[in-house]
């Protein structure tokens, strides 16, 4: 399809603003047609790139393709035998490919440093850190630490990954640090509620909208992040995958999962972006962006409410006490 850049970038927002034809299968048939070209072939030889939460859903899609680049693939996630399994699948899908199954509960801030310190030891250089582990619990629990769990492991874990494996990204050429948010952060603002009660300790517990909040904090964190690591020559950007058939949907939202299913992207569509936004060089030539299907959106359904900087600057104060690190500049 050959339509003027003006027309397909105004298809691509009206999509956005239609949630469902945004979010769906729709939205990437549709956006194929002009979205950037597929990073090139053979483009991650040899390149490590660490994926959180990839035993199964999204992860291991992402991981998946990004092996198929040539990137040796670290999985991570909490229990060895599933990491297994899934490594197993994923050298049928692509022979050859170089995949490390390796634990680490990332809401688990002993774990983190554990799983640090040995990257540090056999990874010198790391071209992408990716944060794509996440759970919507239906009651509240808490971290090995104490910290609610949507928020640890979300935000305080990923946090305090990325500034302990800070000198192998800095390392390599092109690091890149990318977040798995979600389109669900819309609903849920970075306002005085939220961060008056970042662990989510007044009012009934509900697991979507920890989940929607936290999804939120990611985008902060993934600008914070952008700007703590700029003098490393990192990009961090975060993203939504849209709707993609998970287990992980399944579980946590089985209605909607139910009420959608003909329109759901698979999960390879879903992770496409992360793969995009890891192996395509242009991802490296902006930073503290928010993607999906290949394009940076606003962070906002209103593109002019801006947030308080000062209110910004508490929640990150907060949450960097939370993972034990100095606090950055904004
Ligand atoms: N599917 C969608 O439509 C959708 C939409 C918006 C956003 N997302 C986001 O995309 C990401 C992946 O979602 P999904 O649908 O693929 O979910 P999923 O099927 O539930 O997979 C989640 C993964 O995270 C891992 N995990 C959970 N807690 C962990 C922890 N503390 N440490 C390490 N690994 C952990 C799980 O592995 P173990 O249980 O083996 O540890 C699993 O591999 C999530 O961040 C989610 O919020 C998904």
């Amino acid at each position: 399809m050959s339509l003027p850049s003006t027309v397909t970038r105004a298809i691509d927002t009206a999509l956005d603003k239609v949630v469902p034809a945004g979010y769906s299968s729709i939205g990437p048939t549709l956006r194929r047609h002009w979205w950037p070209a597929d990073p090139p072939e053979h483009s991650l030889v040899g390149k490590h790139v660490v994926v959180t939460g990839a035993s199964r859903g999204l992860g291991l899609a992402a991981a998946t393709d990004l092996a198929r680049l040539g990137a040796v693939v670290h999985l991570l996630g909490r229990d060895q035998a599933r990491l297994d399994e899934a490594a197993a699948g994923l050298r049928l899908a692509v022979p050859n490919a170089d995949v490390r199954p390796e634990t680490c509960d990332v809401s688990d801030l002993d774990a983190v440093r554990a799983y640090a310190t040995r990257t540090l030891e056999q990874v010198p250089e790391l071209h992408a850190l990716i944060h794509n582990a996440g759970v919507m619990p239906p009651a509240r629990s808490e971290s090995a630490q104490g910290t609610e769990l949507t928020l640890a492991t979300h935000v305080v874990g990923p946090l305090l990954l990325t500034e302990l494996l800070r000198p192998a990204l800095r390392a390599a050429d092109d690091a890149r640090v990318l977040i798995m948010s979600s389109g669900g952060m819309y609903s849920a603002p970075l306002d005085s509620a939220l961060a008056d009660d970042l662990q989510y300790r007044e009012g009934t517990y509900r697991g979507i909208r920890a989940y929607a909040r936290t999804k939120r904090l990611q985008v902060l964190l993934g600008e914070q992040l952008a700007a703590r690591l700029a003098d490393d020559g990192v990009a961090v950007h975060s993203m939504h995958p849209g709707w993609a058939s998970t287990e992980g949907i399944a579980e946590s939202m089985p209605g909607f999962a139910r009420a959608i299913r003909p329109i759901l992207r698979d999960a390879h569509s879903g992770a496409d972006t992360l793969v995009w936004l890891t192996a395509a060089p242009e991802a490296a030539t902006t930073s503290g962006l928010f993607w999906s299907d290949r394009r940076p959106r606003s962070t906002s359904y209103l593109p002019w409410t801006s947030e308080d900087p000062v209110l910004r600057r508490r929640v990150w104060d907060a949450i960097a006490a939370l993972a034990g690190i100095e606090h950055a500049p904004a």
